[in-house]
């Protein structure tokens, strides 16, 4: 037995985020750990990482109780994580990054540039990840700080290697890859901690399964002996589908068309019309340039030409807030940067957006702010301690869920919304199908950019499928992966994970 946990508990303030977190891992095995969003899987990996100390409960490592006071003190027994959110450092290179804090330090303590590249590229050329070791870290998208993430782990060679969600914002190609990894550290006799919300990818890496539900370890089996609907079971603590099942609504007028709109270097000449009532896929491989064209749309960045069209009517969007006006919402990719005030309440965070709604002759009605409030965490599932806890300190997937609610609350009639439910649980993925059904259902015409094609399949009414910054075909909403995988695939090139 490498590590076991028994009885953990941790409080933040008022939030108890564990209260009873156990978990034995063996040597070589790889172990899922498995729970809704802000069951405290995070916290209690970064407990075993060191980031963060228990209130209490055992923690011993190969047999012995330890208590590490900094991830120094972990990385010295052997312990390395894959954070959910990026913890790299963005203005330095991604050489800079990989060997950040680690040896290659020369005598006079500078960092020897050139040794460090040379072995940065290796590693990435040997995992053949579309990197290069001098981009600097700010430049990349989310699915690039990911790799970088776990090339850096990876460097560490630890005993205990822990991935929090590693894969939520990989291409298919990329995943395989991260699972070939996690399979040639278990063949090293190295043990891995896994958690992830993709139920598909389970049985391609787990050995055995864990599962938090409030705070609780409530079941630990063998993969082979449990089932996808138990698991789910366990979870979410009831029964409930992994399927939404979704009729189609009565399409109404055209609300959006954009018209041959580019940027350089991820968008040529776009055009597509969203109507009411419709839910449009948009399917495409991480770095088709899905992403680029919903932030060239809503006017995060300046799209080289073309033009967008709201209700028939020509419009100019040059800033997110004109596209605001213009009644346009964008949920997007990256919501760690474009989505949330960190530090604001997580209440006002949703409210924000929608306080014109709410005010009179510039008067804030707080009994109806409260209302937007109140009505979007419960629907949504948000699980925080009160509407007053920080954004930032919401588990990953509720921050997801409150950029989702900010952006729902506002009622804009045209939604783009970009991943909707990376990093998000199974119950909460129903609530999010649900709310986007009904935005569709009351007339608001969305376009729903998602890697994940069982879910397109679920949602969508017809699929637009981007390849190399264009649409290269359309299908009905009753089409096959196939299908979709044939429009969509063509090798990407390195220049599409950096802007
Ligand atoms: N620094 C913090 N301050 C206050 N509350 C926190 C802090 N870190 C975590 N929490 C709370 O602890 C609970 C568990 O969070 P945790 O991040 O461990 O969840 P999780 O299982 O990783 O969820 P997810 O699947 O969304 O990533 C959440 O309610 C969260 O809001
Ligand atoms: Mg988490």
């Amino acid at each position: 037995m490498l590590l076991h946990l028994g009885g953990i508990q941790k409080r933040f303030g008022g939030v108890t985020a564990l209260k009873n977190g156990s978990l034995s891992v063996r040597q070589g095995e790889v172990h899922l750990l498995l729970g809704e969003n802000g069951a405290g899987k995070s916290t209690l990996m970064k407990i075993v990482a060191g980031l963060i100390a228990p209130d209490g409960g055992t923690f011993e490592w190969r047999g012995s109780p330890v208590r590490f006071r900094a991830p120094v003190e972990a990385a010295a027994h052997g312990i390395a994580m894959v954070h959910q959110e990026s913890l790299l450092a963005p203005h330095l290179t991604i050489a800079e990054n990989l060997f950040l804090g680690r040896e290659e330090v020369c005598r006079a303590g500078l960092l020897k540039r050139s040794r460090m590249r040379e072995r940065a590229a290796a590693l990435i050329a040997q995992h053949k990840f579309p990197l290069q070791a001098d981009w600097r870290v700010e430049k990349l998208t989310p699915a690039g700080k990911q790799l970088v993430e776990i090339c850096r782990a990876v460097v560490s060679g630890s005993s205990l290697m822990i991935f929090d969600e590693p894969t939520s914002s990989l291409s298919e190609s990329e995943t395989r890859e991260v699972f070939r990894i996690v399979r040639e550290l278990r063949e090293r006799g190295m043990a891995v901690i896994y958690i992830t919300h993709r139920l598909e990818e389970l049985r391609a890496v787990g050995d055995r399964v864990t599962i938090l539900r409030d705070g609780e370890t409530v079941h630990t089996a063998p993969l082979g002996e449990i089932t996808n609907d138990e698991i789910i079971r366990q979870m979410v603590g009831r029964e409930m589908s992994a399927l939404y099942h979704r009729e189609p609504a009565k399409v109404g007028e055209e609300l959006l068309r954009v018209e041959r709109i580019s940027r350089k270097p991820l968008v040529k000449e776009v055009s597509l019309t969203l109507r009411a009532g419709e839910i449009t896929g948009l399917a495409g491989l991480v770095g088709a340039g899905r992403s680029e064209f919903c932030r060239a749309v809503f006017g995060v960045d300046h799209a080289d030409s073309g033009q967008v069209y709201i209700a028939g009517k020509p419009v100019e969007i040059n800033s997110p807030r004109q596209a605001v006006q213009a009644g346009l919402a964008l949920i997007p990719e990256d919501r760690q940067h474009y989505g949330l005030a960190t530090l604001r309440p997580v209440g006002e965070n949703i409210s924000l957006a929608s306080l014109p709604l709410v005010s009179t002759f510039g008067f804030l009605n707080q009994r109806a702010e409260r209302r937007i409030i109140d009505t979007y965490m419960a629907r949504l599932r948000i699980r925080a301690g009160s509407p007053k806890q920080l954004a930032g300190r919401l588990s990953g997937g509720n921050q997801q869920k409150a950029v989702i609610a900010k952006w729902v609350a506002r009622r804009a009639r045209v939604f783009l919304f970009d991943e909707p439910t990376r990093g998000i649980d199974v119950g909460a993925k129903a609530e999010v199908f649900q709310v986007m059904d009904e935005l569709a259902r009351s007339g608001a015409a969305i376009l729903m950019v998602s890697s994940e094609i069982p879910e397109l399949l679920q949602m969508a009414d017809r699929i637009l499928v981007m390849r190399q910054g264009r649409i290269s075909g359309e299908l009905p909403g009753r089409t096959t992966p196939e299908q979709i995988m044939r429009l969509a695939a063509l090798e990407t090139t390195t220049s599409e994970f950096a802007s």
